[in-house]
């Protein structure tokens, strides 16, 4: 055979591979239903691997083999992608009350019309967006905030069970389609992915929905592939070549088409119906493979959504109607007490692990002193825990009635834990503070924290390297790191010269970032993420920051009294100005940063009401004012937001009341583009 009949030959069998290994995923993964095991797929996807390394031009873009290993450098720097409808968030409703009231609203809307309710899960994961073009998956992106997202096409294009390629005829192949949906991790692979990481001593994912939208984000999409995200298909954005004209008709294509469609879609009657539903799936949940979060309800006739339309942020067509935050019980064994890097001392609760809706939890903070004492528990007390929002576990209070009497009460020790020196007991507040600057588990901290992925972001100096430098002496501070060299670190433990190479290149690397990260990453007291972004925009400059008078600061919008004054006594002090000067001679660049030009909330009027679980009223406040809005105390017509956090009472009911748009805490960090 010459060489042209051999490679032609090639060809086909390249091509017969390619749709068996689609079929095979969709197998897999559509259908859970296998028909040849692992290493028959393993040895398909080698053979196909092999006639194309040995005759590139083979490869097809729509390969199997493509799913893996794109080079990481084509998602840096990749342009936003802005969605052609927007992707719209859902409004919130917890009770059966709620429900009436909403199912009431659709109706007056709906006239004389009627659609049935489709019921489908909420899946806790991320919100994507794909599009096929001629029936080729050509691009992916993120909800971002909700206009512009990110592109993450070489990522998504590692998800075996999106097919690359639609499975319809030509004829029935639409042009272009928009389709949304949900990215998420089922449990099982989230365990095993976390007890990887932990064999491995790297930090474990909080929980699979966390995992899912890391996953999704990460650069390198060799990372992605390597781990095993999910996606459901549930909603349409604009599509051309495509008649559907409802939610069932949506679910039945995509089933056609070989795309993930959701698992439930039932039509549900009424109030009644939707309750019941509410009811069996909420019981059978901690039985699902995949973490949920409630249900969604959306109206299913295309039209008759038209006809309801969509408020700023929401649609009137859809709801999730969510589960209460799961809670479990179990043993309070002690309460640590940690050192943060403001000397700061926490109680941590130590509990039996326990799992809550998903999630094993061992340790919650339990703030300070008089938060232990309001929640009324003592060392040995069973103890009900819950996770606040789904996210961040939380000691609700003891069982009383399973006290023995050898429960002990918590004392605040007199001494730091750390390094002995006798601690301040704030008169004004509940706080207890090591006063101790060197106190080296507050040394610790504060270099992990310049170092941490949100500040400078070096990679590879991971919380044990930091223990080594700072107990062994090789650094006395976060600035020291930019004076050191492959020899200093080569010889500590489990470092080899390759490893040492790569902890300074990344040390290196951050020299660059960018003014906003630098300034937080100084871990000034009550300056975080975002007051760091504000400053960095105001000033422009370090200089210009750091010659700013407490009057200055006060007056910058979205900086209050209380950052005002940290600041002025931070950049005030000699060993802050020492400190500086080090970063500066040690390569740090503090580059000058772009000015701010507007913000997701401006013109808007937001009240926000309730606890909210993962910032303060304040920092909420500031984030408002931080995005170009308004906060307001109390709800009038002239709301056009409200952020509920738990326990909303009143202003809650008046917004509903006036049909103003409300959000919850983690849709309102989504929105400033904060959200996981
Ligand atoms: S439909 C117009 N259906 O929930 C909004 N969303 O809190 C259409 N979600 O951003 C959304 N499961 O990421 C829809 N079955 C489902 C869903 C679902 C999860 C997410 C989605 C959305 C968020 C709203």
């Amino acid at each position: 055979m010459g060489a042209r009949e051999n490679r032609e030959a090639l060809r086909q069998e390249a091509e017969r591979l390619r749709a068996e290994l689609d079929y095979h995923n969709w197998r897999y993964y559509v259908l859970d239903d296998p028909v040849i095991p692992d290493a028959a797929y393993d040895r398909l996807m080698r053979r196909l691997e092999e006639i194309e390394a040995a005759y590139p031009d083979l490869r097809t873009e729509d390969s199997p083999t493509q799913r893996v290993g794109v080079p990481a450098a084509d998602l840096k720097e990749r342009p936003p992608v802005t969605h052609s409808v927007p992707m719209l968030s859902l409004e919130n409703v917890t009770s059966r009350e709620e429900l009436q009231d909403w199912l009431g609203r659709v109706e007056d809307g709906l006239g004389s019309a009627r659609s049935p309710l489709i019921v489908e899960y909420k899946f806790d994961g991320a919100a994507i967006e794909v599009v096929y073009e001629r029936g080729v998956l050509v691009q992916a992106s993120t909800r971002g905030d909700g206009t512009v997202g990110e592109d993450v096409t070489a990522n998504v294009k590692t998800i075996r069970e999106l097919p690359p390629v639609l499975a319809l005829p030509p004829s029935r192949m639409p042009a272009r389609v928009e389709l949304r949906g949900e990215v998420y991790m089922a449990k099982a692979d989230f365990a095993a992915l976390n007890a990887q990481a932990e064999a491995k001593d790297e930090k474990p994912f909080a929980n699979p929905r966390n995992a899912a939208a890391g996953t999704l984000r990460q650069l390198d999409p060799r990372v992605t592939a390597a781990r095993p995200l999910r996606v459901v298909l549930y909603g349409l954005g604009r599509a051309e070549g495509l008649e559907v004209g409802s939610q069932q008709e949506l679910v039945a294509w995509c089933r056609s088409a070989g795309l993930p469609a959701p698992p439930m879609a039932k039509t549900a009657g009424g109030l009644d119906a939707v309750m019941a539903l509410y009811e069996e799936v909420g019981a059978a949940r901690a039985g699902l493979p995949f973490e949920i979060d409630g249900l969604v309800l959306k109206v299913d006739s295309f039209a008759l959504r038209e006809r309801l339309g969509v408020r700023a942020r929401s649609p009137r067509w859809a709801v999730a109607f969510k589960f209460p935050p799961m809670q479990e019980m179990t043993r309070l064994r002690a309460i640590e007490v940690q050192v943060g890097r403001t000397g700061v001392l926490t109680p941590v609760a130590v509990m039996d692990p326990v799992y809550v809706s998903g999630v094993t939890v061992r340790n919650a903070t339990l703030h300070n002193r008089e938060e232990v004492a309001r929640k009324g528990v003592k060392i040995g007390d069973m103890v009900i825990i819950q996770r606040a929002g789904d996210v961040i576990p939380e000691v609700l209070g003891p069982v009383v009635e399973m006290r023995t009497g050898k429960e002990r009460e918590f004392e605040m020790p007199d001494a730091c834990p750390a390094c002995g020196t006798r601690v301040v007991f704030e008169t004004d507040g509940p706080l207890v503070r090591c006063p101790n600057i060197s106190c080296p588990k507050q040394v610790k901290e504060r270099v992990r924290h310049f170092a941490s992925r949100r500040a400078m972001d070096i990679e590879g100096l991971g919380e044990k390297l930091v223990d080594q430098l700072i107990d062994g002496g090789t650094i006395e501070d976060a600035a020291d790191l930019y004076f050191l060299t492959v020899e200093d670190l080569k010889d500590l433990e489990r470092m080899a010269e390759k490893s040492a190479r790569n902890v300074i290149d990344a040390i290196a690397a951050s020299r660059s970032r960018p003014l906003a990260r630098v300034i937080h990453a100084l871990g000034i007291p009550e300056v975080g993420e975002h007051s760091s972004q504000i400053l960095a925009e105001h000033f422009g400059t370090i200089e210009a920051l750091m010659a700013a008078s407490e009057d200055d600061l006060q007056k910058v919008h979205g900086i209050g009294p209380v950052v005002a004054g940290t600041l002025a006594t931070f950049f005030g002090s000699a060993a802050t100005a020492r400190f500086m000067a080090r970063l500066r001679k040690g390569g740090v660049e503090f580059p000058p940063a772009a000015r701010r030009e507007g913000g997701v909330l401006v013109g808007k009027t937001v009240v926000l009401t309730g606890t909210l679980a993962r910032m303060t009223r304040d920092e909420a406040k500031e984030a408002v004012l931080a995005a170009g809005g308004t906060a307001a105390s109390s709800v009038s017509k002239k709301t056009n937001l409200v952020v509920a956090g738990e326990d909303a009472g009143s202003k809650l009911a008046k917004a509903k009341s006036l049909g103003i748009e409300v959000i919850d805490e983690e849709e309102f960090l989504r929105l400033l583009g904060r959200g996981g």
